[in-house]
């Protein structure tokens, strides 16, 4: 499966999105998730983010394994998101910034 991770949180860019053969996105107040029962690792969105956010399970950082929990677990409250929309006017700023878990908003 494909798992977002810590550098969407405050961007949430949507591009991922378009191109879900199977529409497995779900979306929170500042971050996105992936449903891992969903998703069919067709690897379409992993370069579609303009901040890289979108990893592989395999190839998911040491320091982002939390994410797989939080993708899993959020995916079951969060709507479904199928269509992209504006990203938030500070994204930019956000961009690669370390540290965002604390910020993300549930
Ligand atoms: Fe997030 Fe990147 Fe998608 S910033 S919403 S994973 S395009």
């Amino acid at each position: 499966t494909f798992v977002v991770g810590e550098d969407c949180i405050k961007c949430k860019h949507t591009d991922c999105v378009e191109v879900c053969p199977v529409d497995c996105f779900y979306e929170g107040p500042n971050f996105l998730v992936i449903h891992p029962d969903e998703c069919i690792d067709c690897a379409l969105c992993e370069p579609e983010c303009p901040v890289d956010a979108i990893f592989s399970e395999d190839e998911l950082p040491e320091d982002q394994q939390v994410f797989l929990e939080l993708n899993a677990e959020l995916a079951e409250v969060w709507p479904n998101i199928t269509e992209m929309k504006p990203a938030p006017a500070d994204a930019e700023e956000w961009a690669g910034k370390p540290n965002k878990l604390a910020l993300l908003e549930r």
